[in-house]
């Protein structure tokens, strides 16, 4: 009684106590998550982004997509019946950064790949009006425009490589020359395109 009495005399380390036993139960929550085969087992007939992709993924993290989309369809049925299966955690486990996000200011883009044409996509990006006339999305005219130089490709692949993503080498040799001189929206739209396809028909 007399050392618990002590304890909450005295803020800072009343403080300091409290935050040892919170970790404490975070990491009882957290540290199994790295070890258990459903987090960290690929799903069957995932393929690692290719190089085009891995630069359209990184214009849509700059653009800010992800501030408007998620990519997690939710265990619920409004969402399973609209965009399809829910996302399982070894969709992800090459996702780094992740792009869950939070804010479903526009549809979930997690199943997205397939859904609508490339023509479709790019009069979308364009101008979202012109096709969904009630849209508030933001256009991205410059992306037609900007054309990516495949500079750091190799490298942010062979980032990846050291993070547990299976690219190989020749992958990565010839990583530059494919995406140099392809437009940005050439880009975003290959990943668009890739979003989900490991699960569709499941
Ligand atoms: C300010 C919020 C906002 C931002 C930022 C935004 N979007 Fe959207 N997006 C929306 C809304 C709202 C819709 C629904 C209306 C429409 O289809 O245009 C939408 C629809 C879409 C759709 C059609 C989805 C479907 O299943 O019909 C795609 C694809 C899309 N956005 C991609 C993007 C990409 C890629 C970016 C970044 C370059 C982006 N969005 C940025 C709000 C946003």
């Amino acid at each position: 009684m007399k050392s618990h009495e002590y304890i909450e005399k005295r803020l800072g380390l009343l403080g300091a106590l409290i935050i040892v036993v919170i970790s404490f139960g975070g990491l009882a929550e957290i540290v199994p998550l790295f070890h258990m085969s459903k987090t960290t087992t690929p799903i069957e007939g995932m393929k690692p982004w290719s190089a085009l992709q891995l630069e359209g993924r990184d214009i849509y993290i700059r653009e800010g997509c992800h501030v408007c989309h998620t990519q997690m369809v939710r265990p619920f049925r409004a969402e399973t019946e609209r965009y399809g299966h829910y996302s399982v955690a070894g969709e992800s486990v090459w996702e780094r950064p992740f792009l869950w996000g939070s804010k479903r200011t526009g549809p979930d883009l997690a199943r997205l790949g397939g859904k609508y044409s490339d023509d479709w996509h790019r009069a979308h990006m364009y101008n979202p009006r012109d096709v969904v006339p009630e849209s508030n999305m933001p256009s991205f005219p410059w992306l037609f425009t900007k054309t990516l130089t495949g500079e750091d490709t190799a490298q942010k692949m062979r980032v990846m490589q050291t993070l547990g993503v299976p690219y190989t080498d020749e992958e990565i040799e010839v990583a530059r020359e494919t995406v140099h001189g392809k437009t940005e929206i050439e880009a975003l739209i290959a990943y668009l395109q890739g979003l989900g396809l490991a699960m569709k028909d499941r």
